[in-house]
């Protein structure tokens, strides 16, 4: 599965990132208060440490986890990430920088790497993990053609507490988008 993209968005690029891009993370997160695309911590700016060790958490080589850019102008407006599993497809997330939201950049992002990862990649179900709470990811999830399959009772880590078994476990809805010719439409 060859998962390195380099896609057209708007007069913006959407590719892959490396840990050669750990700089543009510094830059993008510096007004977030609180967690990014790349995990639970930090919940806040990343440092250029924080921002290589996230990016080579996601490295495109490995191939298990992949995080790509929106970048315009060599500055990082968006980031979505796939995260391979076996069993259910491929898990699709996203984040924008705090003072780009609400200006359709995540809209147009998961619609593009979507129809991508179906149609160049073949993957067949990609599925996004959303906290109920979470009623703009929700809304942007059913305008990219994401459909809510099921809720998973206290499935889901608030990262409150280092230790699993200590932490506060909360629902989440699982949406899922099928490739077009896997529905048989
Ligand atoms: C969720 C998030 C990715 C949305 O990014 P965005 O670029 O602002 O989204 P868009 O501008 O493309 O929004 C598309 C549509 O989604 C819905 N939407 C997005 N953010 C919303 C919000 N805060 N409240 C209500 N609806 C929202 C709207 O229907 C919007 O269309 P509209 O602006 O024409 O009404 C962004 O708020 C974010 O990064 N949040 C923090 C991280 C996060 O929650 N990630 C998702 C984890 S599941």
């Amino acid at each position: 599965m060859n998962l390195t993209a380099d896609l057209a968005l708007d007069g913006r690029r959407l590719r892959t990132l490396t840990p050669d891009d750990a700089p543009l993370l510094v830059e993008a997160t510096a007004s977030e208060t609180g967690s990014a695309l790349w995990g639970p911590h930090p919940a806040g700016p990343y440092s250029l440490a924080q921002a290589q060790g996230a990016l080579r958490d996601w490295d495109p080589v490995g191939e298990r986890q992949v995080s790509y850019g929106v970048v315009d102008d060599g500055r990082l407006l968006a980031a979505l990430g796939l995260m391979m599993d076996e069993e259910q497809g491929v898990e699709l997330a996203y984040w924008v920088r705090p003072e780009h939201r609400r200006r359709g950049i995540a809209l147009r992002a998961v619609r593009v790497l979507t129809e991508w990862a179906h149609r160049d990649v073949g993957v067949p179900r990609l599925w996004l993990e959303i906290d109920p709470d979470n009623v703009g990811s929700q809304r942007l999830a059913s305008r990219a053609g994401y459909r809510l399959e099921k809720r998973l009772h206290r499935h889901c880590r608030s990262w409150v507490r280092d230790d699993p078994e200590d932490d506060v476990w909360h629902d989440c809805l699982i949406w899922d988008h099928i490739a077009p010719s896997s529905t048989g439409s």
